[in-house]
Parts: structure tokens; sequence; C-alpha cells
């Protein structure tokens, strides 16, 4: 973590921040719009808050796009999502490689058409020596789905029961080799983890906002590095050993 020099000297910018962006359909309902015009908002927004990040000097940036649960959805409104991603990945990834955005996905391909699973490994490949934010992608993920993966991993590696350590598990999961989340924002008013970095978000702060995901703009984010700023790390221990 690092107080940013450009940004209030007093706000501390974490190094992993993820985003659960939730109410966009609450969004387009309030406008008597479809669902899927909520998403297409969000989607817009996301573009926002990523080049936001970027800006305020944010290392790994990840977000939830779409879980292993949201299949059950209206078949109209799950089309909908993959077109969005396929949309945003054709039209963004030229400016998002130009700002040294690496592009990584967190989640399975089973299920996800052939073209789109095309789309999403040339992004991860043409971004991959990028460096200046690190852009996880939760799509078609779960993170319960996520921990049977690296179990299955791990006995494939056919370790030994003794050897399996924490830091084993966290090598098998899609964040290998990244720092854990030290803050994770939910929009919307819902708190909820709802299966998301179940394992990595341990320790990592949460803010909840009322305000819906189309509606989160980069003061809103603000607010939320603010609050992060105010908070006391302990990480099981008591303060005057942090301090
Ligand atoms: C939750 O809102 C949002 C999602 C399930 C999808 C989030 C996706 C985006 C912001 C677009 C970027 C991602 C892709 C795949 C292009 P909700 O629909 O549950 O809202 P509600 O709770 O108000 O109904």
């Amino acid at each position: 973590m690092s107080a940013s020099e450009d940004n209030d000297p007093l706000m501390v910018i974490p190094r992993h921040v993820a985003i659960i962006m939730d109410g966009n359909g609450r969004w387009a309902k309030q406008r008597g719009l479809p669902r899927l015009a909520g998403h297409s908002a969000g989607t817009d927004n996301l573009r926002k808050i990523i080049e936001e990040c970027v800006r305020l000097g944010i290392k790994y940036l990840t977000i939830y796009a779409f879980s292993t649960e949201n299949w059950r959805r209206p078949p109209e409104e799950v089309s909908g999502l993959m077109a969005l991603l396929e949309n945003m990945i054709e039209r963004e990834l030229r400016s998002l490689h130009d700002n040294g955005v690496q592009i990584r996905h967190l989640g399975r391909c089973d299920g996800v058409n052939e073209r789109l699973v095309r789309r999403i490994r040339h992004a991860v490949e043409s971004t991959r020596d990028n460096n200046r934010l690190v852009l996880n992608v939760a799509f078609n993920y779960g993170g319960r789905d996520e921990m049977v993966r690296a179990v299955q991993r791990i006995m494939c590696a056919e370790l030994e029961p003794k050897e399996i350590t924490e830091q084993v598990i966290s090598e098998h999961l899609y964040t290998s080799g990244q720092p854990d989340p030290d803050l994770i924002i939910r929009t919307s008013g819902e708190y909820r983890i709802s299966n998301f970095l179940v394992w990595q978000g341990a320790y990592s702060e949460w803010y909840f906002t009322p305000a819906l995901w189309p509606d989160f703009d980069e003061d809103k984010l603000r607010e939320a590095l603010v609050f992060f700023s105010k908070r006391e790390r302990r990480f099981g221990l008591v303060s005057e050993q942090v301090e």
C-alpha cells in the first residue's frame, strides 16, 4: 500500500481493490428500462472506474463480472451479458493495453461460447507483459468452485498432507502470485459475500455503499478509499502490536 503523491496526501491507496458491481438491474428498473440497459450502463461505468484506478496507482483491481450461479438467470440476460463482455473486449482492449493494463481471467471457460473464450484468451495473452494495473476479471467464477479446483490440482501434484499449507492453497488459486485484496467494495446496499474471493478476502476490509453500480463514480470510489485510509488493519493482532 502507498500514499499516492498526486492524490490527497492522507489517502492510503490500497494495492488490491476488488468490487462486487451490484445493482444494475435496480438501476434499470428505476428508469423503466430492461435489465440489460442496466448492465450496459454498468459496463460504461466500469470503463471509467478502471481508468481511475490506473490514475490512482492501484496495482490490482478484481471485478465480479459473472458468477457460476449467474447462469441460472433468464437466458436473454445471460446471453446479453456474454455479448456485453465480448463487445467490451473488442472495443476496449487497445486502450487498456495502451494504459498498461494486464488482463487476467479468474474462472472457468466451461460453458462459455468458443468465440468469447478465444477473445478472453487473446486479451489475456496480448496484455500479459503490462504491469501498470492487473485487472482480474472474475467471469464464470465462484469462490467455492475455485477452492474445489485448487484441491483437485493439489491432489494431482501428489503432495503429502503435511505439505499442504496456506501458501500452497493460495498458489493453486486463480490469483496465484498476487496479493490478497486489501479492500472489497460492494455496491447497491447488499451485505453479502456472494461466493466472491472466499479465501483471498479473509482479511480484507469491506466497504458497502447504497449506490447502485452504474452510479458508483470516481467520487464514490474516493469515498471508499477515504474509508479504507481510516481503517486499522490488525490481522488478528492488537492495536499496540500493529503500531
Ligand atoms: C449485478 O447486478 C451485476 C452483474 C451480475 C453483472 C455485472 C456486470 C457488469 C457491471 C458489466 C461488466 C461485465 C460484463 C460481463 C460485461 P444485478 O443484475 O444483480 O442487479 P440487481 O441486484 O439490481 O438486480
